[in-house]
């Protein structure tokens, strides 16, 4: 049989054509994701020679930063436009109160602060690119990470007639210094450290802290060094007290609604337990992680306010949910952080989970106490739906029948490990002993126990 040659009409939308291989020739309009540092600064000096119109999108997911001056530093670049738009009300409409609720982790300790912010960059991005009526659609991050994946799964889900160009893919600058020196070359003299230690992501969940002596498992924690570095961003002020006190957060379906009874909107609550527990030494997470493309490296997280919430909502979760659904709400989250982690943000499967989640969730409100010190614990859970009896849990007297739990225990037992015991296990169970002369060696023995006991 002979084979037909593939042409370009067998190609689904997403395949390589539309990728760096195959710039888009005619519309030389690209819509770039530009966050102000030395990569994406790079980025419009190299699109620029290419001859590339950039606009160049600056957006707000809640990092502390004079994105004004970003914007005007993009457009000194070479940018033709540059925006700031602000994707704060939109994730913290979507994602961040689902990631909250869910107590939604990736590999049990990684809070997601990155991956939540991503496909709302890119949304920015697109709906751009789609004022301009086309355009290829550009991000900074390099071969190796999640962001990579993150940025490119959201432009294919929500445009994938555009091209998609990753520059650290194609161009041959292999690091900070070939950066640098490429931007002197072009005349571009701005303050960029050549050994910048650290590299950072920062939102209105977290600070992220990776590279440097902190990607090495084995290199232990400079914790000095780290505190020099992070001074000063994310709401790592001057050394100064964290907070000690209880808080009290209210839930409204698994969603903080209040803080100490006061009601505040999700980023204003997020800020200011930011800020107040900024020197805890539990708002820390170093992560030892598996990225998407397997790659391990170990990063620090800041995340106070998420670390606090998910004590909290895990808290109620186990207060308010009998253990079959406490189980799936587990289990859930789990599968939550995975999406989000992997960068499936737009998919149906985010859909099926939240949907699941929020049938869970229902049941999740109330109030829970979180004591801050030494490690963040709920201290006290009020909620309407507890389904906690005092009468059931007591040591002391109360009217609850003993007796029914060996019907329970017999019948858990034939379902669970029944059988007959004909050999004593590894000789532990020997005829005669104290502790093997209970076992049931026969299966209907307990009945007839429980019926001379008059039960
Ligand atoms: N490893 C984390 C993640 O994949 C953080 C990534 C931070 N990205 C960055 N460009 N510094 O979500």
């Amino acid at each position: 049989m002979t084979r037909r040659r593939a042409t370009r009409a067998d190609k689904p939308p997403w395949h390589p054509f539309k990728t760096e291989r195959n710039m888009n020739r005619k519309n030389k309009k690209c819509v770039l994701a530009y966050s102000g540092g030395l990569d994406t600064s790079t980025i419009v000096v190299w699109l620029r020679e290419r001859g590339y119109e950039i606009h160049a999108v600056l957006v707000d997911v809640g990092q502390d930063e004079d994105l004004e001056a970003l914007r005007a530093k993009a457009i000194r670049l070479g940018a033709a436009s540059a925006v700031v738009c602000d994707a704060k009300p939109e994730m913290l409409r979507s994602v961040a109160p689902m990631a909250i609720a869910l107590n939604a982790t990736y590999e049990s300790n990684y809070r997601l602060g990155t991956a939540l912010a991503r496909p709302f960059i890119a949304a920015q991005q697109v709906r751009v690119a789609k004022q301009l009526g086309g355009a290829t659609l550009v991000h900074g991050a390099t071969g190796k990470g999640n962001d990579q994946i993150r940025f490119e799964f959201a432009y294919r889900s929500l445009a994938p007639e555009f091209p998609v160009l990753a520059p650290w893919k194609v161009w041959d600058l292999a690091g900070r210094e070939e950066m640098i020196g490429y931007l002197r070359d072009h005349g571009v003299h701005d303050d960029f450290e050549v050994t910048k230690t650290y590299s950072f992501d920062e939102n209105l969940w977290h600070l992220s802290v990776e590279g440097g002596a902190l990607e090495d498992p084995s290199a232990a924690l400079d914790v000095e060094k780290v505190l020099s570095a992070v001074a000063n961003r994310f709401c790592v002020g001057p050394v100064g007290c964290s907070g000690v006190s209880p808080v009290e957060v209210t839930f409204c379906e698994g969603v903080p609604v209040a803080l100490d009874g006061v009601p505040l909107p999700l980023g204003d609550l997020l800020k200011m337990l930011n800020q107040d527990f900024r020197f805890a030494p539990w708002a820390w997470d170093l992560v030892i992680e598996n990225r998407f493309t397997g790659i391990k490296s170990r990063g620090l997280y800041i995340n106070p306010a998420a670390k606090l919430l998910h004590t909290a909502v895990d808290a109620l979760a186990r207060t308010c949910l009998n253990k079959r659904t406490y189980d799936e709400y587990v289990q859930l989250g789990r599968t939550y952080g995975e999406i989000i982690y992997r960068g499936e943000y737009f998919s149906d499967q985010r859909e099926v989970i939240e949907a699941a989640g929020r049938a869970v969730l229902k049941r999740l409100s109330g109030a829970v106490t979180v004591s801050p010190f030494p490690v963040p614990y709920a201290s006290r859970v009020c909620a309407d739906a507890a389904i906690f009896r005092k009468s059931l849990a007591t040591f002391e007297a109360s009217d609850y029948a003993h007796a029914d739990a060996a019907g329970f225990i017999h019948l858990s037992w034939l379902s669970s490990c029944g059988r007959h015991v004909e050999e004593p296990i590894d000789g532990a169970l020997e005829a005669g002993d104290s502790t093997g002369s209970d076992v049931c060696a026969d299966q209907h023995e307990p009945e007839r126990r429980l019926v001379s006991a008059g039960v």
